[in-house]
């Protein structure tokens, strides 16, 4: 069958950003059956035993308790599960002195959805026919956000600035607040902090002058915390959330575990989770009260919060370092070569400045050497305009063994170097 697709059936049955190069990577593996890749491309967190085990005890509670029927034999509120949303409020205000309800509380099946919702709630056209922008204030981020809006024309991302520490072959971005533009054409604003891909923690200060831009106009700000504390921790500098009347602070328990159970949180304005709500109500009615059920034992107790910081973080940090060190060690000193400041997530960001090849041509030549990464050009959804720096850069997932990812850099510096002598020589 070959029906006629809609406008949003033509955009939603295409794959954007890194969703669509996994199809290469995955007939990768499979047509190089007896080749041996080492594959960073990865966003799936590894499995660590102690985590699985937070999990299974939470499950073998939930399935001795009286509860189970109730759980998994019946349709509950769109809200979340009750238990979920109460331990979350308890835990939120204990830990960060807030005075949440459970009005301000939804739990979404995992936070792809929540920025699907969010997108087309306050995205696109409003009932008079006027744009509302999606407005992404620091590009690259998470290559998920070129999918969720129906309206494509209303994602707009912003150019960072570049905050380069040339002897350390160091980098980071900024935000570049003479740029952003946050009017009364804003729908909302949304990013990752800690940031899927490059490992980016936007400061407190950062954040409260992206919120304020955004406050006088009414416009909801979108923190994407996957990767924040308290769970999964996934930030190896400090760093505080931040909260704030027009602030949404979005979780997702993926990283701590979970991302088989779908279970995503936002957390801000009541009348901006009523939104949510209905459209999640009309969209598939609730997340699954299993994953809730679970996730509101992990909570209560403590042990996800503190499996958080003792587990899940040092395990993704010291992979970090491994990477670090290893291209410290094994890349060529003259060539400018900037990996971006690791401050969080699973991923690390290698920008290679006059690259002789774009992005996706180093992938294929990595691919020759067995090792596989994710062409940076994939992470800059809604930045539209020409800038050489989406062709120098590649995301490498901190998901291999130690070392997988100390000889997945040895061989990406030999390329590296190797494209670089040739390029000179031809010069
Ligand atoms: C920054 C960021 N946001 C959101 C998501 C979506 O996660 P989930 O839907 O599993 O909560 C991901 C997944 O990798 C992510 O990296």
């Amino acid at each position: 069958m070959n029906p006629a697709l809609t406008q949003f059936g033509a955009h939603m049955s295409k794959l954007t950003g890194v969703r669509a190069i996994m199809k290469d990577i995955i007939e990768t593996l499979r047509a190089g059956a007896g080749q041996q890749f080492i594959n960073l491309s990865a966003g799936n967190p590894l499995i660590l035993p102690e985590v699985e085990q937070l999990w299974r005890d939470c499950t073998a509670q939930l399935l001795a308790s009286p509860d189970y029927g109730e759980v998994v034999c019946r349709y509950g509120s769109s809200q979340g599960y009750a238990p979920l949303v109460e331990a979350v409020v308890e835990d939120f205000n204990r830990r960060f002195g807030l005075s949440l309800s459970e009005r301000n509380i939804l739990v979404t099946p995992g936070s792809q959805s929540l920025y699907f919702y969010a997108a087309n709630a306050f995205g696109g056209y409003t009932t008079s026919g006027e744009l509302k922008q999606i407005v992404l204030p620091l590009s690259p981020d998470y290559t998920g956000y070129g999918g969720v809006t129906l309206v494509p024309e209303a994602l707009i991302a912003y150019k960072p600035t570049l905050d380069i520490d040339a002897a350390a072959h160091k980098f980071k971005y900024r935000p570049d607040f003479s740029k952003l533009s946050i009017t009364e054409k804003t729908g909302c604003v949304i990013f990752s902090r800690p940031c899927n891909p490059t490992g980016n923690v936007l400061t407190d200060d950062e954040v409260k002058k992206i919120a304020a831009l955004a406050a006088p106009y009414d416009v909801p700000v979108f923190i994407d915390s996957a990767y924040g504390p308290p769970f999964p921790a996934l930030n190896f500098t400090q760093m505080t959330p931040i909260f704030g009347n027009n602030i949404m602070h979005c979780m997702s328990l993926s990283k701590a575990g979970l991302p088989g159970e779908r279970i995503g949180i936002a957390i801000g304005d009541e009348q901006v989770i009523e939104v949510l709500e209905s459209f999640q109500t009309n969209a598939c009615l609730h997340a699954s009260r299993y994953g809730q059920a679970i996730a509101a034992r992990a909570i209560t107790s403590g042990g996800l919060a503190d499996i958080s910081t003792s587990v899940i973080r040092p395990f993704y940090q010291n992979k970090f370092t491994v990477l670090e060190s290893t291209l410290n060690e094994a890349m060529p000193k003259d060539l400018p070569w900037f990996l971006h400041r690791g401050e969080g997530a699973i991923f690390a960001w290698l920008w290679l400045p006059d690259l002789p090849i774009t992005d996706w041509e180093f992938y294929q030549e990595l691919k020759r050497v067995g090792v596989i990464v994710v062409p940076g050009s994939t992470f800059f959804p809604g930045l539209e305009e020409e800038w050489k720096h989406k062709q120098e850069c590649v995301r490498i997932s901190l998901t291999g063994s130690d070392e997988e990812i100390a000889t997945g850099m040895q061989r990406l510096a030999k390329v590296v170097q190797q494209l670089y002598q040739v390029s000179a020589v031809s010069a």
